[in-house]
């Protein structure tokens, strides 16, 4: 799988976004060790707190279907150029490991491939609760 392919499918699940409120359509697409894909887009709520990222949504359909390791994800949105991760959901990537690489950008243009330890350095983790 590679990293343009990773990002037409994040694209592609931009368009299942449920977004009346903020009209912002996000897609993601989460890779896993084995090869398997997990898409995910944002879901709005009238009570905004009730809302969840692109990134949150593929990362809890995978581990809800038992699959905990992962290469990577990539995220879309209606931005051109590149979109971040939010700091929560970069907190939950992280949970399933620092390696995991983050792509943002466009499949037709310039894009770029972090790890999450490159966006979430000098962080609370699980290593913090064994001590
Ligand atoms: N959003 C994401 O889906 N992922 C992010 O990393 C940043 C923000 C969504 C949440 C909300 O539906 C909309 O973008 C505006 O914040």
């Amino acid at each position: 799988m590679d990293t343009i392919k990773l990002l037409e499918i994040a694209e592609k699940a931009k368009e299942n976004a449920y977004v009346p409120y903020s009209k912002f359509h996000v897609g993601a697409a989460l890779l896993t060790k084995s090869g398997k894909i997990y898409t995910g887009c944002n879901v709005e709520c009238a009570s905004y707190g009730g809302t969840n990222c692109a990134e949150r949504t593929a990362i809890f359909k995978a581990v809800s279907e038992g699959d905990k390791e992962f290469e990577a994800i990539a995220i879309s949105s209606d931005n051109p150029g590149e979109t971040y991760p939010c700091g929560i959901c970069r907190q939950v990537i992280l949970e399933f490991g620092r390696d995991i690489k983050v792509i943002v950008g466009e499949s037709k243009g310039k894009h770029t491939v972090f790890t999450i330890d490159d966006l979430l350095p000098k962080c609370f983790s699980g290593v913090d609760l064994q001590k």
